[in-house]
């Protein structure tokens, strides 16, 4: 913590338009784990990562500056592979992180907790496996955090309910379990509140604001109902058919014995 401070007191006294060893870091680093099949990062190169900015200029797109440094990266809907750098955390400015509906995998890294500006953490439509990091709550200033449509696994944590400026949260569509923390699913006083929508098509997430009765709870009632139903069913079908084949076989009989009687009956 004290390190990075040191560095933002460091970078700030320097010259607006020199490079950033840092956020050139940030990129090199980026760029090595991101995929880019269908060469959509254009000028993504070494050259432009040593002096990405000019002032409030950006020569990579997707980026965007403020002072020299990347402040904003908004790389969406590129069709980019890998996973995310942990080095991502060099980029110490950056305010926006949006790397919205690609195909990226892998885990979300536990040091994007060093970027102490984040204020928008959007990640979702990709393919992002394991947990959702805790440490994400010391980034103090997130209003968003939007992780729907991934394959996250493990709990919610509930230190993310700490996050006072939290103002939209979306979990949705992951492969989340346990219980919704209280702290997300039923906010205090007068922090934004986050309704089903935030949480739902997590198959084994459960608490409020979700409905009571899970969907699997239900499918379960249904599959004991429909088993139940036909096997009562199937008795009673047999049961009949048992009735009839007895009646039939009575009446046979009765009517045999009828004839071996009439057999053994003298004529009148
Ligand atoms: C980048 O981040 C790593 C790990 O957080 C750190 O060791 C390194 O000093 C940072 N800066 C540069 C310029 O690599
Ligand atoms: C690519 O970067 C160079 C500087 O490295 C800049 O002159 C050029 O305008 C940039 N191109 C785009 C499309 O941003
Ligand atoms: C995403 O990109 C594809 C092709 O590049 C385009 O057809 C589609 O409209 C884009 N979707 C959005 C939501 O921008
Ligand atoms: C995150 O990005 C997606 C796709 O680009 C967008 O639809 C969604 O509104 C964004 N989330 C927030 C909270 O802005
Ligand atoms: C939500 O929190 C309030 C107290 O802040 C409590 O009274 C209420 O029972 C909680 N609701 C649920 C569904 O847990
Ligand atoms: C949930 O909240 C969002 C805004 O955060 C709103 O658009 C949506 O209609 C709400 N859904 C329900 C079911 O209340």
């Amino acid at each position: 913590m004290g390190f990075v401070i040191l560095l933002l007191l460091t970078f700030t006294t320097l010259p607006l338009s020199s490079s950033d060893p840092n956020d050139e870091a940030c990129l090199t680093q980026l760029s090595q784990t991101l995929k880019d099949p269908l060469n959509n990062l254009q000028n993504w190169t070494k050259s432009t990562f040593a002096n990405p900015c000019s002032g409030f200029t950006s020569y990579l797109p997707g980026a965007t500056c403020n002072n020299g440094r990347i402040y904003k990266l908004s790389l969406t809907n590129l069709s980019l592979q890998g996973s995310i750098s942990p080095f991502l955390s060099n980029c110490t400015n950056l305010q926006s992180l949006d790397l919205s509906s690609n195909s990226i995998s892998g885990p979300i890294p536990q040091d994007l907790q060093y970027l102490v500006n984040l204020a928008v953490l959007n990640l979702s439509s990709n393919r992002l496996e394991g947990e959702i990091p805790q440490q994400l709550a010391l980034c103090a200033y997130l209003n968003v955090i939007d992780l729907h449509d991934n394959l996250l696994t493990g709990q919610i944590p509930q230190e993310l309910g700490l996050l006072a400026r939290l103002s939209a949260f979306d979990v949705s569509n992951n492969k989340l379990s346990g219980p919704i923390p209280a702290s997300l699913g039923n906010r205090s006083g007068n922090l934004p509140r986050f309704n089903a929508t935030s949480f739902g098509g997590n198959k084994d997430l459960y608490g409020y604001p979700l409905p009571p009765m899970k969907s699997k709870g239900l499918s379960v009632l249904a599959i004991v109902g429909i088993g139940l139903g036909s096997g009562l069913a199937s008795l009673v079908i047999s049961f009949t058919g048992v009735c009839i084949w007895l009646k039939i076989t009575e009446e046979k009989m009765a009517a045999a014995e009828e004839g071996k009687i009439g057999q053994f009956m003298p004529d009148y």
